[in-house]
């Protein structure tokens, strides 16, 4: 990544697309945001009437007893029925909800009432094999219909869901179904990627040998190729779906009932059950996407990130569906079968509203504009990006190649346990500047302090946080309330701690400067090293292990792991090409690291404590500053350097 600073430049939202925008200028925008820091409950419940559809009223908005929320406790609603059945009483009854591309260049084109049909058929299923309301599953799948649809069915019955990534590998998914322990694991036997079949199945099949929880397996039919079926437990979803009828009443959900488990990376070697309820994040998720998206009913809307991370789950599925868009949803690489597959996706179904990651802009900018250039991009009149501090020289491609400059663009911030976006610009209200999120949106108390939960002076770096709870906030931690408590509220007691690092400028402008804690972002995907480095001291030959991020040109952050052997004879060549892999097998193809290197000891305090900040000063910028008074052992820190530069 370019180590530019942050600049002023700033670019006013464009007047036409103001003037027709949900929040047209900043004293909207600046209202909005007082009376929602003012009155919080009425602003919160007023929108919760308006947006959403409930079958029973809330008495009280909220309770907030620190570190514990409730929204719209006693409320129910269903989060599937405000995605479907409420549009078909309107003109989006056939509306296509779903515009799905699959790699190949397949496609299908799902209407409202038949996305309804669709997910009130699978719930059927889903009650066949026993589920009920407060039950779990693991859904495993490639980026097809079936995807969203296992979601919403599950969510119909009340049944809460647990997506798991398609790129995790067996030990991975089984982690999260023994965690979650799930009674039924929904998946397909793959899916296609840059080409190849990535295969699903077999590594469900892996991951069981160890999961007794697990009574079925349903198979959505997607690459046709042979599959391993274990009679009794596994089911092809189209077998299933032959037995069951169109008719599945939604059921009626508390707003506070768990809606699903995602599992993200924490700073031990153990991924975070981050639960999320039901009203209060389907509100956010469905106002954000008129503040943020400024979505109307002409948009054709979509976003890239695969429903396996919370980017898919909030803007993906639950906040465009119940807000009524019509969403594209694309199985595969952004770079098949060439670089401009994303262009003319855009210019075959005339996208108007485009949301992607740093990463992804990063990769396009090397490949060239040649590639946009090929193809009409004039639909588009709206881009996004998350998951990752956006560079400015990103953003100034991102805005002339892609947005012709005449598209604002969002800078989302949020996280997956904020559920939705908290720090974004409102695209007809407020002034954007390259590489800042800008400004925190209504109803979030966001504020950048030190330890002791002060402000810090303007363009000072210190700890972002978030004062009052907010609908999407999560819960709590599956399973462990305690480290819910520990993790992010103890710090500064009653205060949301994010784990970012952030400054503000003079006009209020936020710029996350990224993680404080051993959280790295690769590819905008959250991984802790504690979980690498759990994986590689699994390895046989591998003692210790310290893993860090390293700065990199595309993906934002490389993994970079310090190992030291047991005894015996190595080929570290071969051993470091196996190491990678080994990382690949136990989480994912996405953690694989990009750099193994073998010391005989690891910088540790007097404590013991492996000194990371040292390690990341090595792979930052190649020399060791600081205090290192506390070192063990001063000679590892410099044969560690040299070894760098025999690179
Ligand atoms: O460090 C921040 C970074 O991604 C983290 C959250 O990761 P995750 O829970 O996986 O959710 C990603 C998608 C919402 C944050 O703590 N992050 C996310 N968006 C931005 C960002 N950093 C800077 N700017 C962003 N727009």
């Amino acid at each position: 990544m370019s180590n530019e600073r942050p600049n002023d430049r700033t670019y006013p939202p464009p007047a036409d697309f103001a003037a027709r925008a949900h929040v047209g200028s900043i004293a909207q925008y600046r209202e909005m945001y007082e009376q929602a820091a003012r009155q919080p409950a009425e602003f919160w419940g007023g929108l919760a009437e308006r947006e959403l559809v409930w079958f029973e009223k809330w008495d009280k908005v909220f309770d907030w007893q620190p570190p514990q929320v409730r929204w719209f406790a006693g409320a129910t609603l269903n989060a599937s029925h405000n995605c479907l059945d409420r549009h078909l009483t309107t003109a989006r009854r056939n509306k296509v909800a779903l515009i799905w591309e699959g790699e190949p260049g397949d496609s299908r084109m799902i209407s409202y009432q038949e996305l309804h049909r669709l997910v009130s058929r699978f719930a059927n299923v889903l009650k066949g094999r026993g589920l009920k309301a407060g039950d779990r599953t693991i859904i495993y799948m490639p980026m097809i219909p079936e995807l969203p649809i296992a979601v919403l069915a599950c969510a119909r019955i009340g049944v809460i869901h647990s997506v798991v990534f398609g790129g995790f590998s067996a030990e991975a998914l089984k982690q999260r179904i023994q965690d979650l322990e799930a009674q039924v694991v929904i998946t397909a036997d793959g899916g296609w990627r840059r080409g190849k079949e990535v295969r699903l199945k077999p590594a469900v099949d892996d991951a069981l040998k160890d999961c007794p929880t697990v009574e079925h397996v349903i198979v959505a039919k997607r690459t046709g190729s042979d599959t391993n079926m274990q009679p009794g437990r596994d089911h092809w979803w189209d077998h299933l779906d032959k037995e069951v009828g169109d008719v599945c009443p939604a059921e009626p959900m508390d707003a506070e009932a768990p809606l699903y488990v995602l599992y993200t990376s924490g700073t031990t070697g153990k991924p975070k059950g981050i639960v999320h309820s039901t009203g209060g994040y389907l509100l956010q998720a469905t106002v954000t996407m008129k503040w943020v998206f400024d979505l109307r009913d002409e948009d054709t809307y979509w976003c890239t990130a695969d429903v396996g991370w919370v980017t898919g789950h909030s803007y993906l599925v639950y906040g465009p569906l119940s807000a009524g868009a019509t969403v594209v949803l694309y199985e595969g690489a952004p770079d098949y079968p060439a670089y401009d597959r994303f262009w003319r996706i855009i210019e075959k179904y005339r996208v108007s509203i485009f949301y992607t990651s740093p990463t992804a802009i990063r990769a396009f900018v090397k490949q060239g504009e040649q590639w946009p250039a090929s193809h009409d991009l004039s639909s588009l009149r709206l881009l996004g990006s998350v998951g990752e501090p956006i560079n400015p020289a990103a953003w100034d491609w991102y805005n002339r190649v892609i947005g012709h400059g005449v598209c604002p663009i969002i800078d989302t911030w949020w996280q997956t346990e904020t559920g939705a976006i908290m720090i974004s610009p409102m695209p007809g209200a407020t002034p954007t500047k390259p590489g800042s999120g800008t400004l925190p949106l209504p109803g979030i108390l966001a504020d950048v302090v030190d330890l002791k939960g002060n402000p810090v002076e303007p363009n000072t770096e210190g700890y972002l946080i978030i004062r009052h709870p907010w609908p999407s906030m999560f819960r709590t931690l599956w399973g462990d309330p305690q480290r819910y408590e520990d993790n992010y509220f103890k710090k500064i007691p009653g205060v949301y701690m994010t784990g970012d690092a952030a400054r503000r400028d003079e006009d209020g402008y936020f710029w996350v400067l990224g993680r404080v804690d051993d959280v790295m972002n690769v590819s905008g995907h959250r991984l802790s090293t504690m979980e690498v480095e759990s994986a590689l001291v699994r390895h046989p030959a591998v003692a210790e292990a310290a893993v860090v991020g390293k700065p990199h040109e595309i993906s934002g952050q490389s993994v970079v792991c310090f190992v030291t052997l047991k005894k015996g004879d190595y080929d570290q060549d071969v051993l470091g090409q196996e190491l990678r892999q080994w990382v690949a097998r136990e989480i994912g193809a996405f953690a694989r690291p990009e750099q193994i290197r073998f010391t005989e000891a690891l910088p540790k305090t007097r404590s013991g404590k492996i000194m990371r900040r040292l390690l990341r000063e090595i792979v930052t910028s190649n020399s060791v500053t600081g205090d290192v008074t506390t070192l063990e052992d001063l000679s590892v820190l410099t044969r560690l350097a040299e070894q760098h530069d025999d690179d």
